[in-house]
């Protein structure tokens, strides 16, 4: 009782006090709101719209984007109010139709042509399985699995791990394989673009963890010479067929991974915590066929460091680093950390190449 008249009798400070108050509020308003940033854009791609402003080829009025919109004629009015958000946050802009009248239509942005359904480095499909309730159920059950046992939230919320999980609903697996094939085709892009110098001179790569070979098979295309395997869960690759230069093997990288002059490890650290990230390297160091210089382990993954003066980069780094926490066991690691793991797994050395935007290539040597 007494704290309640406590409560009741706490005054606002006038002046200066009072305006860091409202501050605080509309930060406060701010992160609790943050998910309708997601929530808009997903609503936006399941709607089509970057897709019809595409179709469009010029700037589209609203009455254009509206009439082309599967939705009710009634709900006209709060597609104005989603588009206004979403312009906002950098997914559309507006433009002038023409210099005479001032009507105005909306554009895309960098930013949504990424999201182009036909676009063949779209990021659409990892959005819609991130944003799926599976994935994002988890989220509820966080403090609850601060005070439980269990190796997760996303463990606490559906009973069993991330992996299992994926094995017992297969729908699920292939949402997230799908979202995983889009990332490998933006990323492997760029690296065979920017990196070549790094798969020069192998005959051989296993991409363990390597999900339905999107990576593998954009090495083994650029480099005939290199044989490709890739190792993932038998339930991943069980339906699944080589060719040419590029196999498929189910396993466990945490029991065996085949000998190859190099293992790529492409968003698999991060998944794993420390000790179980030095038990793969392990397996991937025995794998290391040859003893000359080209044998190596390559990973693709973030190096978290303090992006300064971005503090979108350095956000963005720590949702991820928070998703692997609630999905999985794992984490994002800064180049101290990097660097425990390699040495604890028996390497005697490592470059980093920080060209891939959030997350950089680094190469580890036997
Ligand atoms: C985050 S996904 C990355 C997929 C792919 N490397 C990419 O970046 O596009 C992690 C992959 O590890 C696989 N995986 C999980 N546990 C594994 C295990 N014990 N052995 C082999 N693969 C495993 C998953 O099935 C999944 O394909």
């Amino acid at each position: 009782m007494s704290g309640f008249i406590k409560q009741l009798s706490f005054k606002l400070v006038p002046g200066e006090q009072a305006t860091e108050l409202l501050h605080a509020q509309a930060h406060i308003w701010n992160h609790v709101f943050n998910f309708i940033n997601s929530m808009s854009l997903k609503c936006a791609i399941e709607l089509g719209i970057p897709d019809a402003i595409h179709s469009h080829g010029k700037p589209m009025t609203f009455s254009d984007l509206v009439a082309a919109l599967p939705t009710r004629p009634t709900k006209a009015c709060s597609i104005d109010r989603l588009m206004r958000i979403l312009v906002h946050s950098g997914f559309f802009a507006r433009e002038k139709i023409s210099e005479n009248d001032g009507e105005e239509g909306f554009v895309l942005t960098d930013a949504s042509r990424l999201l182009l359904k036909d676009n063949p480095l779209s990021v659409t499909p990892f959005l819609l399985s991130m944003l799926a309730p599976t994935l994002t159920k988890p989220w509820n059950y966080l403090t609850t699995w601060f005070q439980n046992d269990d190796p997760s939230p996303f463990y606490t919320a559906h009973g069993m791990t991330f992996w299992n999980y994926g094995e017992h609903e297969p729908n699920s697996s292939h949402f997230f394989n799908d979202a995983m094939a889009s990332d490998a085709r933006l990323v492997m892009s760029v690296v065979i673009d920017k990196c070549r110098w790094v798969f020069e001179g192998l005959e051989s790569l296993v991409d363990v963890g390597g999900g339905t070979g999107t990576v593998a098979k954009a090495i083994g295309d650029a480099f005939p010479n290199i044989d490709c395997t890739v190792l993932d869960l038998p339930h991943v690759v069980a339906d699944l067929h080589g060719r040419n230069n590029l196999k498929y093997l189910g396993g466990d990288m945490f029991e065996a991974v085949p000998p190859a002059d190099a293992i790529l490890l492409k968003w698999i650290l991060h998944d794993w915590s420390d000790e179980e990230c030095v038990k793969i390297l392990k397996r991937c160091r025995e794998a290391i066929t040859s003893n000359n210089k080209k044998g190596k382990v390559i990973i693709i993954d973030m190096v978290v460091e303090s992006q300064k003066g971005d503090e979108e980069s350095t956000e963005t780094q720590l949702f991820f680093d928070m998703l692997m926490m609630v999905l999985l066991s794992g984490k994002e690691r800064n180049k101290k950390e990097w660097a425990k793991l390699f040495f604890d797994a028996g390497f005697s050395d490592y470059k980093i190449t920080p060209v891939l935007g959030l997350r950089s290539l680094i190469e580890v040597y036997p």
